[in-house]
Order: C-alpha cells, then sequence, then structure tokens
C-alpha cells in the first residue's frame, strides 16, 4: 500500500506539536532539515527533530538537506528519526554512512537531487531501506512537480526489482492530487506531500485522498 508522508515544512512553525497531531494516520512525518549551505534555505536541527519524536507517536521521516551528512546524519537517529535520508550529493562516503544509520537503528535512505542520475549508485541500493527522488529542487516548498523526472522513477523501479530488493521509492517535491498518479504509474510507492497536505482545509482527509489516488 502506498504510504504518505506530510511535510512539516508546510505546517505552522510555531505549533509543531499539533500540526503533527493533526496528521496522525499518515504513515511517517516528513521533516526537512535544511542548512543554507546545500539549499538556500533555514529549517531546523536536532533538538527540534528530538522535540517533535517525543511529541507525536508517528514516526519520522528526517530528510537532510546539509552538507557534511556523515557527521550529522547519525545524530538524528540518536534525536529519534525512524529513516534518515541524506543526499548523495552531500555524503562522502554513503556506504559506510547507511550502514551506521541501520547500525543505530533506523532505516536509511539516499537522495537524488534533479539533475543526479540513478545509473552510477546501482550498486549502492542494497545498502539502502529507501531512495528518494526529488521532483523539485530541494530547498523550498509549494514548487511545480517536474514531469521530466518521470523516467528516473521509472528507471529506478527497474533496477530494484532487477535485483530483487526491498526497498521503498519515494518521491518529493509538487506531490498532489494531480500529480501522485503518476508517480504511483511510474513505481513510487512513498509519498511526501507538504502544501497538498498543511494547505487543505482538513490535513487528515488529504492523506486519505493522496493514499486512495496512489494505490494503483
Ligand atoms: C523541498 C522539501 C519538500 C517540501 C515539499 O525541498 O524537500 O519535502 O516540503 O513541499 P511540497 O509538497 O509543497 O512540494
Ligand atoms: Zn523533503
Amino acid at each position: 500500500m502506498a504510504q504518505i508522508n506530510p511535510s512539516i515544512l508546510s505546517a505552522d512553525f510555531a505549533r509543531l506539536a499539533e500540526e503533527a497531531k493533526a496528521v496522525e494516520g499518515a504513515d511517517w512525518l516528513h521533516v526537512d532539515v535544511m542548512d543554507n549551505h546545500f539549499v538556500p534555505n533555514l529549517t531546523l536541527g536536532v533538538p527540534i527533530v528530538e522535540a517533535l519524536s517525543k511529541a507525536t507517536d508517528t514516526p519520522l521521516d528526517c530528510h537532510l538537506m546539509i552538507e557534511d551528512a556523515d557527521r550529522w546524519a547519525p545524530q538524528y537517529v540518536e534525536a529519534g528519526a525512524g529513516s534518515v535520508t541524506f543526499h548523495a550529493e552531500a555524503a562522502a562516503a554513503p556506504v559506510r554512512l547507511a550502514r551506521e544509520i541501520r547500525a543505530k537503528g533506523a532505516r536509511a535512505s539516499m537522495a537524488l537531487k534533479p539533475a543526479t542520475p540513478i545509473e552510477p549508485y546501482e550498486d549502492l541500493l542494497p545498502e539502502l531501506d529507501m531512495l528518494l527522488i526529488m521532483t523539485v529542487e530541494p530547498g523550498f516548498g509549494g514548487q511545480a512537480f517536474l514531469d521530466i523526472m518521470l523516467p528516473k522513477i521509472r528507471r529506478t523501479r527497474e533496477l530494484i526489482s532487477k535485483h530483487g530488493l526491498e526497498l521503498w521509492l519515494q518521491v518529493d517535491g509538487g506531490v498532489s492530487a494531480t500529480t501522485i498518479e503518476r508517480c504511483a504509474e511510474a513505481g513510487a510507492d512513498v509519498f511526501v506531500a507538504g502544501s497538498a497536505v498543511y494547505g487543505a482545509a482538513d490535513p487528515a482527509a488529504a492523506v486519505r485522498d493522496l493514499r486512495a489516488l496512489a494505490d494503483v
């Protein structure tokens, strides 16, 4: 079944605990960590992830858009994240890092910016629990979905099948009721949605609607 991960980037940061509770029933809560170096925006860090993990029963899916991922990612596992995604472009030793995240007890995930191809990372897939294909340039919520990413999603799904792997394939950026079916048909099974969930009058209903559309 498709998993829907609301992104708190589109929530009210002054009411994070309530905003997290508003989407209980979602599979994971997506937490965008930005450092103003890897992306031109700054959001939150380890202390807020730690507080949020205590404030909700929904497991946290931390998406690290930060440099020096090798140094920081393990700290997000310690802060309570159930899944930690580092960017391929920001990790010096991705295999070692994925193993460290798993050894500390979280799911290990790697993200690719739109211009980063999947092919050089084929051999690394068995080390991962999830691969994230960005469908916008990382940094901001509310951007338009990049349709040109669909062939990359399809190719990645083929590689996962070819190797008989269980890893999840996540998409993030511009995912909404109008784009989610395309992503699902291309092979994605975990969907991040920020503005489509928190911009809705009823965020919990938006999660249910997206899940119904994604179950192809
Ligand atoms: C963007 C973030 C996304 C963002 C998605 O860099 O990684 O998770 O919150 O927001 P929407 O769903 O509004 O495109
Ligand atoms: Zn994200």
